[in-house]
C-alpha cells in the first residue's frame, strides 16, 4: 500500500496501521473526533486513556503544544525517536485524543514510513499502539494486522520494528516527571534536566484520570429517561433534544460527540445536565465510565 492511500485514508477519518521504531500504532487523524473514537473502539480500550500525537517535526510539535525550554532541549536530544512529551495543549488535537485533559502527549517518531506518512498527512496523528486492549504491543506487521487490521483501511507493512518497546513518557507540567521508561533512558534525560521525578502512583496505572476534567459546571444527572424543569437534555436515539449524542444510536458517534456536547449542554446553563441511559456494551462502557465521572458517581 503506499504512502498516498493511507494519507488519503486519515483524511477520509480512516484508520491505519503505522509501522514506528518503536511498536505499530493504529493511525488516526488527531483533528477528527469521529475517527479518534474509532481508535477506542478497535482497541476496546475500557475507558478513554489519552493517545499521544505523532507530528513530522519540533514546529509541528509547538503547533499543538506549549513548549518551554526543557521541552525544545529534549526535542533537540531526542527526536526524531521514541520520547514522548507532556505538555499543556494548544490547537489541533481534538478533545477525545486527550481524553479531555487540557494537556497532550507528543512524538516525533524515526520510523521513515511513519515519517513520509506524517508528511503527506500534515497534520497531527494520534497512534496508540495497535494492539486490542490489555495485549503486548505489536511489533510485527502480521501481529499488528492480527490485533486490530480489521479497522484499519491501510495497514503499511515496515517490517519489524526497531525499539519493540513503547516511546518513553515525559511529562514537563510541573518538575520532569517519568511517566513510562522507554528506549530514551532516565539517565540520558537526567543528563539535561537534572533529577526525574517518579510517576505519582495514579499517574503511572492512568494518567488520564489524575486531573479530570469531565465534569462541567452543571451537575450531571445520568440514566434520566427523561429531562426534569430546568434541566438540559442529552439524548441517545431518537428525540426533539437540541443535545443528541447520536440520533442513530450509534455508540462511536456518541463517544466522539460526549466531552463537547456536554460542554455545549454547560453552556445554556441549566439546573442540572440529564443524560439519556447509554447501552453498556462496546464503547458505552467507556461513555458510561466518563459519564459517572462527570456525574461525581465514581470513588
Ligand atoms: O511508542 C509509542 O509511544 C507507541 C507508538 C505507536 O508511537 N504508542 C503508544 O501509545 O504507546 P499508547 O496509547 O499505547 O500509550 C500512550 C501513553 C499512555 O500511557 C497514556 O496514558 C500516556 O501515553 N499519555 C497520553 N497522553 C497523555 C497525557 N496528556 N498526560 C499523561 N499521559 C499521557
Ligand atoms: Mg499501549
Amino acid at each position: 500500500m503506499s504512502i498516498e492511500a493511507a494519507a488519503e485514508a486519515l483524511r477520509r477519518g480512516d484508520l491505519v496501521i503505522l509501522p514506528t521504531e518503536t511498536v505499530y500504532g493504529l493511525a488516526a487523524d488527531a483533528a477528527n473526533p469521529l475517527a479518534v473514537a474509532k481508535v477506542y473502539e478497535a482497541k476496546g480500550r475500557p475507558s478513554f486513556n489519552p493517545l499521544i500525537a505523532h507530528v513530522s517535526d519540533v514546529a509541528a510539535a509547538q503547533r499543538i503544544a506549549a513548549f518551554d525550554d526543557r521541552a525544545r532541549m529534549l526535542a533537540r536530544a531526542f527526536w526524531p525517536g521514541p520520547l514522548t512529551i507532556v505538555a499543556p495543549a494548544r490547537e489541533g488535537v481534538s478533545d477525545l485524543a486527550r481524553a479531555g485533559l487540557d494537556t497532550v502527549a507528543v512524538r516525533v517518531p524515526a520510523h521513515p514510513l511513519a515519517r513520509q506518512l506524517l508528511e503527506a498527512f500534515g497534520g497531527p496523528v494520534v497512534a496508540p499502539s495497535a494492539n486490542r486492549s490489555g495485549r503486548p504491543s505489536p511489533t510485527r506487521f502480521q501481529d499488528a494486522v492480527e490485533e486490530t487490521g480489521a479497522a484499519a483501511a491501510v495497514a503499511l507493512d515496515g517490517g519489524p520494528c526497531e525499539i519493540g518497546l513503547e516511546s518513553t513518557v515525559v511529562s514537563l507540567l510541573d518538575e520532569p516527571r517519568l511517566l513510562r521508561p522507554g528506549a530514551v533512558t532516565r539517565r540520558e534525560i537526567e543528563a539535561l534536566l537534572g533529577p526525574l521525578a517518579e510517576a505519582q502512583a495514579d499517574a503511572k496505572r492512568s494518567p488520564g484520570r489524575m486531573s479530570l476534567h469531565y465534569a462541567p459546571n452543571a451537575p450531571v444527572r445520568i440514566d434520566a429517561e427523561a429531562p426534569r424543569e430546568g434541566e438540559a437534555y442529552l439524548a441517545f436515539g431518537p428525540s426533539g433534544s437540541p443535545f443528541n449524542l447520536s440520533p442513530a444510536g450509534d455508540l462511536r458517534e456518541a463517544a466522539a460527540n460526549l466531552f463537547a456536547m456536554l460542554r455545549a449542554a454547560d453552556r445554556t446553563n441549566p439546573a442540572a445536565i440529564a443524560v439519556a441511559p447509554i447501552p453498556h456494551e462496546g464503547l458505552g462502557e467507556a461513555v458510561n465510565d466518563r459519564l459517572r465521572r462527570a456525574a461525581g458517581n465514581i470513588g
